[in-house]
């Protein structure tokens, strides 16, 4: 590893994450480790330059009082304690220690280096999938969401034509958006890309599905199953790449970062496909998944694009699918993000698509009667997706998004914004 270590240990604080990122902003690498460590599993990271005991209030973990293992304050690495008065290395800094405090512990007592950043990052891992994969062979499914991009524009790096990608076109994708995976990962980085248009397949099995959880039932399952079925058609391959990242590894919620279970396939493959994971970017925090994306040479708008739900347009045309809604979502998705893009409004925004309902409404174009679909628009601002308020948009952007929207797209007379926060509405409609 080329980077300097500083260690956080977990004894049951809610803070130990922005801690971490903090530490990481001074350019210096920081991790996040349980309370019950051990002195080897310590000592097998050779960098730790420093460790902090975060406790929050109490020192509590699952309800019980915890301590660190004794052993460890024998170690003679620079400790500091950051939450509890009696802790017994010392020192002590009231709640959460201030910027100067945390950057003299680093800097004058560990000495660390700032040498955390993306290119030694990637150098590290490049050379750690190296080392794993030898001259073996790794499957990756590729999305085109931002994290499985940026694993395999790394595995790419790292292994070249050792990597096999399988992208599923689901037929939910936006806007030329499987033909961009196609373009930029086979045509630009030359990988080995296997492109599977199963639209026709997914698209069929919805055919009069209404029920939400149905919907996504079904477009998850026929996922893994078309994904299988490639992979069945494989040699050799024993590695399976996954977009994991830091925040997937910390248990959220929870006083106490454990490791979660890797799930051992992706989303439910059968127990005799076995893989080996490689995940490398599994230490990242999502904004640093996009800072190794644009380092790895990935175009702006795939590592900075909008969040965007694995059952894709199917949860935004509501109930049964049907081709001309499904359609005039795709179509009036790709207007609204045109004309974010023109108004500077995808930089601002945090989330904005369009919505199709399976109702008509009575219109007139061309001096007669129509009875067509209506387009809703959400865009909203939010954090961490668990609440949101609504981007209160220019009203000559709406009008003009409205009249391209009633112009270009076929079957729709109408056009709606959505006003509603989260709570009570979700973000999605389904
Ligand atoms: P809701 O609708 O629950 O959405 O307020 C919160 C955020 O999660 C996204 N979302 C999904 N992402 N698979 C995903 O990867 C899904 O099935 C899914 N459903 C919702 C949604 O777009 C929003 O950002």
């Amino acid at each position: 590893m080329k980077q300097d270590l500083i260690v956080i240990l977990d004894l049951g604080s809610t803070q130990n994450t922005v801690i971490a990122r903090e530490i990481r902003s001074l350019g210096v690498y920081s991790e996040i480790h349980p309370h019950d460590i051990t002195v080897e599993e310590l000592k097998a990271f050779d960098n730790v330059k420093g460790v902090i005991l975060n406790g929050g209030e109490n020192r509590i973990v699952d309800g019980k009082p915890v301590e660190i293992r004794d052993e460890i304050y024998g170690l003679g690495i620079p400790m500091i304690s950051i939450d509890y008065p009696q802790s017994k290395c010392g020192a002590k800094l009231d709640e959460l220690p201030d910027h100067a405090a945390l950057k003299k512990f680093i800097f004058e007592t560990c000495k660390a280096e700032t040498n955390w950043n993306m290119k030694n990052f990637i150098a590290d891992q490049v050379e750690l999938i190296r080392q794993q994969v030898g001259e073996r062979k790794v499957l990756l499914a590729l999305s085109g969401g931002v994290d499985s991009s940026v694993v395999a524009a790394m595995l790419i790096k790292a292994i070249g034509k050792q990597l096999v990608c399988v992208h599923v076109n689901h037929g939910l994708m936006r806007k030329n958006e499987s033909e961009s995976v196609v373009k930029v990962f086979r045509d630009e980085l030359h990988a080995n890309l296997i492109y599977v248009d199963a639209s026709e397949r997914f698209l069929g099995k919805l055919e009069n599905v209404v029920d939400p959880e149905q919907k996504r039932k079904i477009i998850g399952g026929e996922f893994i199953r078309v994904f299988e079925e490639e992979a069945r058609k494989l040699e050799g391959i024993d590695f399976l790449g996954q977009g994991t990242i830091y925040p997937d590894i910390i248990e959220s919620g929870t006083k106490t970062a454990k490791m979660v279970k890797s799930h051992h396939n992706v989303g439910g493959l059968p127990e005799d496909l076995k893989f080996e994971l490689v995940e490398p970017l599994k230490q990242l925090f999502k904004d640093e998944v996009r800072a190794c994306g644009v380092e790895l040479g990935l175009p702006y708008e795939m590592v900075y694009r909008q969040p965007f739900p694995g059952p894709g347009l199917g949860v935004r045309c509501l109930g049964a699918i049907t081709r001309d809604r499904l359609e005039a979502v795709r179509e009036s998705d790709a207007i609204l993000r045109e004309e974010f893009a023109k108004a500077g409004l995808d930089k601002k925004v945090w989330q904005y698509f369009t919505i199709v309902p399976d109702f008509k409404s009575v219109g007139m174009k061309n001096n007669a009667r129509v009875f067509e679909y209506m387009v809703i628009i959400r865009a909203i601002n939010t954090i961490d997706a668990m609440t949101a308020s609504v981007e209160k948009v220019d009203w000559d952007v709406l009008e003009t998004i409205t009249s391209r929207i009633l112009s270009e797209v076929e079957n729709v007379n109408r056009v709606c914004y959505d006003m509603s926060p989260k709570p009570p509405a979700t973000i999605e409609f389904e």
